[in-house]
């Protein structure tokens, strides 16, 4: 009777290896499945946090009811007071004036299509100061003059579909103006905010708005966001009457030509862009001038001369970009005030140089480092200065940075192997058990 289990547990014993392989497959990766099991089963147990506001909280509202219905017709919720703080959405803000209060500020975001304007609505709407719109695709129409001439503050955000100049000129007592992602119509800038005595924040980014910018700007303005439209012209040297200007943004236009010369006058300025136009010449030194700058971008333009030496006297720079440019000379910065910056981008300018003896090349500034004289050496270095012996080791070094990925990959290997070694060792032994409990029966 012995010969029969001998060969009963060498066919077990294969099958019992190739499940073992089987099994190894299908759970390759058991470390990592088994504790994205429970993020998984998690989300179906995350209610919404969202309330719905019960209708039973109704109160008797104090609004005007004139503008109770208007805010209807815009699809503003009134269930609870609309007045009532915070208001739903943050739609509505309204003044503490009896009998009744009216509006003072309106919001109206993420409209569905059946919200129109009515020309009634908004008449009733005349207390209005600040109106924004987000995301709200309907079509503007002709605002009554008392609204127009009540706001101080309106903004469109992806919102209105399309306006035009003379539309938005009829808003005179901003001071507040924010289009943004709107296609606007105007043959210039000067018909939108020629009328804008007080205007303070002027914001009209990717809006298409063609022509260049005014020659009479309003003095007070202390921002000015024109970025990603198709100005062309020059920057008038008439805007360094704008001593109250904190940020400036003209990037991604087509201006051209030079910065004029007493752009620092600019004096209040913060935030500089004029990134990605076709600007020329070299920086005007009057920025020196400007004592509190901390952004200035002047990347993607045609920029040339040398970089001044006095950027690394300005106490308050963190953001340096002059990257893609024709700069040329040796970069006047050393390793302490690179430190300091946040930013510091200078690739792209193929005549600019840097001194071994004050920059380390382990900066990866993108520009080649300079010869005796002070030019170029030619291969702009990537990598490493000495660069014959060097590429051996920098080959080494990258496969240092890539470590991680491989590493992990190598962590897998070992633990397949372990792990189909011990669940085939586990069943041997499990076979081997049932074999003897088998024999045992059969005896
Ligand atoms: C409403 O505005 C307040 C303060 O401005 C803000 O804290 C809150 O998150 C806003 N709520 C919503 C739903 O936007
Ligand atoms: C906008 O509205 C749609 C449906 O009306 C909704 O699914 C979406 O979450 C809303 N988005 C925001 C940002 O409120
Ligand atoms: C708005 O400006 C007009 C002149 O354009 C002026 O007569 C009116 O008083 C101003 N209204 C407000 C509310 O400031
Ligand atoms: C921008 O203006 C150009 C020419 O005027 C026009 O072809 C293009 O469709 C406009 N883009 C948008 C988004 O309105
Ligand atoms: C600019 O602001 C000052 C003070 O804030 C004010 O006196 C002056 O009238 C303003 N100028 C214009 C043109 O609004
Ligand atoms: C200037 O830019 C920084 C980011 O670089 C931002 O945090 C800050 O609010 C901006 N300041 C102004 C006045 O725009
Ligand atoms: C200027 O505008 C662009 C695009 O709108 C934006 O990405 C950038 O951060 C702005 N820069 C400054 C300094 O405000
Ligand atoms: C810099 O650009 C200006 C304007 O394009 C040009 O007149 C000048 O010759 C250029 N200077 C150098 C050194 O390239
Ligand atoms: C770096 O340059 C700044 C400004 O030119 C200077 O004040 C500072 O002493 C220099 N630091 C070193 C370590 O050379
Ligand atoms: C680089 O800097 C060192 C020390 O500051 C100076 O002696 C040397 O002349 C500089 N090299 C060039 C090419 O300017």
């Amino acid at each position: 009777m012995s010969p029969p289990p001998l060969l009963l547990v060498l066919l077990l014993l294969c099958s019992a290896s190739a499940t073992a392989s089987a099994a190894g497959k299908s759970t390759t990766t058991p470390a990592a499945a088994a504790p994205a099991i429970t993020p998984t089963s998690s989300p179906a147990t995350v209610p919404p946090p969202k309330t719905i506001p019960s209708p039973s909280t109704s109160t008797h509202s104090t609004l005007d009811p004139k503008q109770l219905r208007a805010l209807q017709s815009l699809s503003i919720p009134t269930a609870k007071d609309p007045c009532a703080q915070p208001s739903p959405h943050n739609a509505t803000l309204c003044d503490a004036e009896s009998p009744f209060r009216h509006v003072v500020s309106l919001h109206l975001s993420n409209c569905s299509d059946d919200v129109s304007l009515s020309f009634t609505a908004l008449k009733s709407l005349s207390t209005l100061h600040t109106l924004s719109f987000t995301d709200c695709p309907i079509t503007p129409i002709r605002f009554p003059s008392d609204l127009a001439l009540a706001l101080r503050s309106f903004s469109c955000a992806h919102s209105l579909k399309r306006l035009t100049g003379v539309w938005l000129s009829h808003f005179a007592n901003l001071t507040d103006l924010t289009v943004t992602d709107v296609p606007v119509t105007a043959s210039g800038l000067y018909v939108v905010i020629g009328n804008m005595r007080e205007l303070r924040s002027l914001t009209i980014a990717n809006a298409n708005l063609t022509g260049s910018i005014p020659k009479h700007l309003v003095e007070n303005l202390t921002h000015v966001d024109l970025s990603g439209n198709r100005l062309k012209g020059r920057i008038p040297s008439s805007i360094a009457i704008l001593e109250n200007l904190e940020s400036l943004n003209l990037s991604s236009n087509s201006l051209a030509g030079e910065l004029p010369a007493n752009f620092g006058d600019l004096i209040s300025l913060k935030n500089v862009s004029l990134a990605s136009n076709s600007l020329s010449g070299s920086i005007p030194d009057s920025i020196s001038a400007i004592p509190g700058l901390e952004h200035l971008d002047l990347s993607s333009n045609q920029f040339n001369g040398t970089i001044p030496k006095f950027l690394t006297d300005m106490k308050h720079l963190k953001h340096l970009n002059l990257a893609n440019n024709g700069f040329h000379g040796i970069l006047p910065f050393n390793a302490s005030f690179l430190k300091r910056l946040e930013v510091f981008k200078i690739r792209g300018n193929d005549n600019l140089c840097y001194n071994h003896t004050s920059l380390s090349s382990k900066l990866k500034l993108g520009i080649a480092q300079c010869d005796k004289h002070g030019l170029p050496m030619s291969p702009p270095p990537s990598k490493d200065l000495t660069s014959g012996g060097d590429d051996d080791s920098s080959d080494y070094d990258d496969g240092d940075d890539d470590g991680s990925s491989s590493k992990k990959e190598g962590h897998h290997g070992p633990n397949k192997v372990v792990l189909g070694l011990a669940i085939a060792l586990s069943s041997i032994v499990f076979l081997i058990v049932f074999l003897i409990l088998l024999s045992k029966r059969c005896t």
